[in-house]
Parts: structure tokens; C-alpha cells; sequence
């Protein structure tokens, strides 16, 4: 089984971003702990973040196993079984990036370090929660590792 980990804007500014809403941790650490867990549970991870948008639907749908784009990473253009995606602030904003994901079906869940419930009202809302599988925040980092197995558990059972 193959599961994309796809993160969105500023992702990358994590271990020094806001180190009181998002900690200290990585996204170089959260990636090699998601390496970890997926060997334990004999599942192959591909890791990626975007700062923009037309990038991450554009490996969405090659990892959907539609047309890859020129630009889609080596990686990214095999079809994946499902994602986890923190898609940071175009959670709020992209019916683009849902559609993207529905319309390749891609399964995925949403993972959020923070609770976006418990934050600004404008955080509240999630474009793509309707068309996740599961969704989980709150948890910091450790959430992905959470959701990881979450995921993979669920997309075992789909094939039983
Ligand atoms: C986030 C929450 C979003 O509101 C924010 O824009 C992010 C990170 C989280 O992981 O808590 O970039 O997705």
C-alpha cells in the first residue's frame, strides 16, 4: 500500500513557525517518523509539500493516476492508495484543492497539528473535511503518525 503525506503552504517553516500553536518539530522530523511507522506496518510512504496550490493539485491528480504534469515530481506520479493532507490554510480557502481530491478519488484524511476548532473563526471551516475519510487535529505532530495508522487501518479494512 502507498500513501502520499501531502502538506500545504508554510508547512515548511515548521520547528521555527509559531512554535506555541505548531511546536518545535520538523516537517524533515514528522517525515522520517512517518518512514518509521509505515515500515512497522509494512506500508510505503512518499512525503511532499507545496506552497503553491497549482502544484498540489497537480500531483493530487497524478497521484490519482490521472495525466502527470511536466513539473510533478518522480515520486508523486505513481498512483497512490490514499493520502494524508494538511493542506495548512487553503483548508479554509479551496474548493479547488477538495475537488481535486474527489475528483480522482483519492481516499484521504485531514490531519491538522492545531485544532482549528478551538482558533480563529475564519479556522474553523474546512473546504475538504466533507470529502475526507477521517479527519484529525489537535494533536500536534504526533497527529500524523496518528493518522497514518488511522488511515491505513481503514483502507485494510475497505479491501477485507
Ligand atoms: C494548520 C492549521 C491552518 O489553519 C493553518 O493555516 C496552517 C496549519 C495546522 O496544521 O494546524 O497552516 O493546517
Amino acid at each position: 500500500m502507498r500513501i502520499a503525506v501531502l502538506n500545504g503552504p508554510n508547512l515548511n517553516l515548521l520547528g521555527t513557525r509559531e512554535p506555541a500553536v505548531y511546536g518545535t518539530t520538523t516537517l524533515a522530523e514528522i517525515e522520517a517518523r512517518l518512514h518509521d511507522v509505515a515500515s512497522v506496518l509494512d506500508v510505503t510512504v512518499v512525503c511532499a509539500q507545496f506552497n503553491h496550490e497549482g502544484d498540489l493539485i497537480d500531483a493530487i491528480h497524478a497521484l490519482g493516476g490521472r495525466h502527470s504534469a511536466p513539473g510533478v515530481a518522480p515520486e508523486l506520479r505513481e498512483r497512490a492508495d490514499g493520502a494524508l493532507v494538511n493542506a495548512g490554510a487553503w483548508t479554509h480557502t479551496s474548493l479547488a484543492l477538495r475537488d481535486a481530491l474527489t475528483g480522482v478519488g483519492l481516499p484521504f484524511a485531514e490531519v491538522h497539528l492545531s485544532n482549528i476548532h478551538a482558533r480563529e473563526p475564519e479556522r474553523r471551516h474546512s473546504m475538504l473535511a466533507a470529502a475526507a475519510r477521517a479527519t484529525l487535529c489537535g494533536f500536534g505532530a504526533d497527529g500524523y503518525e496518528l493518522a497514518l495508522r488511522g488511515l491505513v487501518g481503514l483502507l485494510r479494512r475497505d479491501r477485507a
